[in-house]
């Protein structure tokens, strides 16, 4: 098909709607060397435990973003995106967290946002992406509660130097993953099971949200700022007062906690019954109440991936075991549903509906968009055709699937601006590294890190230019 070949569109979207993808500092940049920037909490977990890591590769050996951004960002265009989420670095910024700003960071920043902006393509920004400055986390991490004011400065100090071609700033990306990972699941550092710490850590965050919004309200820019949430929708067994009551404790705690705060200024009422009865709030301050009501999101970032499948508790757990959410409700996996085989997790496009309906109806239909969706696949070599390339049309299938589903919530009055796939191009995953690969765009990392386009990159620039297919 010709790039300027017009299609017959069913599913038509809004003219200025926002057409893109999304990434993170750490899972794209790489290292280095000489580029001044601090190590975060993910090279020292790398480095004191490269075997927690697939195929033992760490955050230095990424797509390499900070070198080839210019080739990167001149594909984007090429592939017709309109809009890119990428995060700033809190540790290449701040090599200690506060203090000193390395100048190299700032010189790399303001380059991407040029060549973004004269690529036609408007920069989203978000601040902290799970990377906490490893000199932080040394003295506490966010259990310290001067992490917040460190935060805060990192925020302001990005506002000033940025917030002049910035007009879309998020606070967050996924806020409730660092406290899942860092203190409840082992899987980010600093790998406690803690709950205490883990409500904690999951109130200064919110706090530090909700400050930088305050801060960046006071600074008079022109943009908007919010938070990207992952909002899972959660669905009971059945409709058995124990079911549906487990499924509401889970929606409690995995989104309503963010979710509640962030965009109305009050806490969820079940999650403080839950806490309160459990005798884990978090220890707080005068002021801190005000500062919350007033620090409520312009802007939702949606990350919708999959739905929790939960029922009630069929036997009592170990009372000597550390406490976990999963006291109050179990998963399971609904038999007949579409799988993500390679990944193990189901694929249930109405749940980005569900999730927009919930917005529209319970959250003064605020603006919002999906700011990440996509589907991660293991051993996608497997499928590149002999002109090399990589024929993912499971891909184009997911994503057509849920933006169907996101067009009918749109129709219904959902106040939806833009899809952002996860991700531009494949990129390190964390303790995953490279084994699920999400890109529009695949990276051969036996190659130099060569780029090519899959054919869900190709058929989304076709998306794009028909506003719709
Ligand atoms: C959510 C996170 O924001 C991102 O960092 C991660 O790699 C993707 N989901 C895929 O798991």
């Amino acid at each position: 098909m010709k790039d300027t070949e017009k299609q017959t569109v069913s599913y038509l979207f809004p003219s200025d709607f926002w057409w893109g993808s999304s990434a993170s500092a750490t899972q794209t940049e790489g290292t280095v060397e000489g580029d001044g920037k601090g190590p975060n909490i993910w090279d020292y977990w790398f480095e004191q435990e490269p075997n927690r890591f697939y195929d033992g590769v760490g955050p230095a050996d990424t797509s390499r973003f900070y070198t080839r951004y210019k080739e990167d960002i001149a594909l984007m265009k090429e592939l017709g995106h309109n809009s890119f989420r990428f995060s700033i670095s809190w540790s290449r910024l701040f090599p200690a967290g506060r203090g000193a700003i390395n100048q190299q960071a700032v010189q790399f920043y303001n380059a991407v946002i040029e060549e973004l902006r004269q690529a036609d393509i408007e920069p989203f920004v978000n601040l902290y992406h799970f990377d906490l400055p490893m000199a932080l986390q040394e003295k506490g991490g966010w259990v310290n509660r001067d992490t917040v004011e460190a935060y805060v400065d990192y925020a302001n100090t990005c506002f000033e130097l940025f917030g002049d071609r910035v007009a879309k700033w998020f606070t967050h990306n996924e806020p409730i993953v660092p406290v899942e990972g860092g203190y409840l699941y082992d899987f980010h550092y600093p790998n406690e099971v803690d709950f205490g710490k883990a409500v904690q850590v999951g109130y200064h965050t919110l706090l530090s949200s909700a400050s930088a919004i305050q801060a960046y309200r006071k600074g008079g820019y022109k943009g908007k700022i919010g938070i990207i949430l992952n909002l899972t929708p959660t669905y009971p067994r059945s409709q058995h007062p124990a079911d549906v009551r487990a499924a509401e404790i889970c929606d409690a705690f995995f989104n309503r906690s963010f979710l509640d705060p962030s965009v109305t200024g009050e806490f969820n009422p079940l999650l403080v019954e839950l806490l309160r009865q459990e005798e884990f709030l978090p220890m707080t301050e005068e002021g801190d109440r005000e500062i919350i009501r007033q620090g409520t999101v312009d802007l939702l970032g949606i990350n919708y991936y999959q739905p929790r499948r939960v029922k009630a508790r069929e036997s009592l757990p170990n009372p000597d075991a550390p406490f976990v959410p999963e006291r109050y409700f179990d998963y399971y996996v609904m038999p007949g549903r579409k799988m993500n085989e390679m990944r193990g997790w189901e694929i249930y496009e109405k749940g980005i509906y569900d999730i927009l309906t919930n917005v529209r109806q319970n959250y003064g239909n605020i603006e919002c968009f999906i700011s990440e969706n996509g589907m991660g696949v293991q051993g996608e070599e497997k499928f590149r055709d002999e002109q090399g390339m990589i024929r993912d049309d499971y891909r184009i299938d997911f994503i057509r699937e849920h933006l169907k589903w996101v067009q009918r919530a749109i129709s219904e009055g959902s106040n939806v601006k833009g899809y952002h796939l996860w991700t531009f191009m494949d990129n390190w995953s964390w303790s995953n590294a490279y084994k699920n690969r999400y890109g529009f765009v695949s990276v051969d990392l036996q190659d130099g890190g060569k780029r090519s386009v899959k054919q869900s990159g190709h058929w989304f620039k076709q998306v794009i230019e028909n506003n719709g297919f």
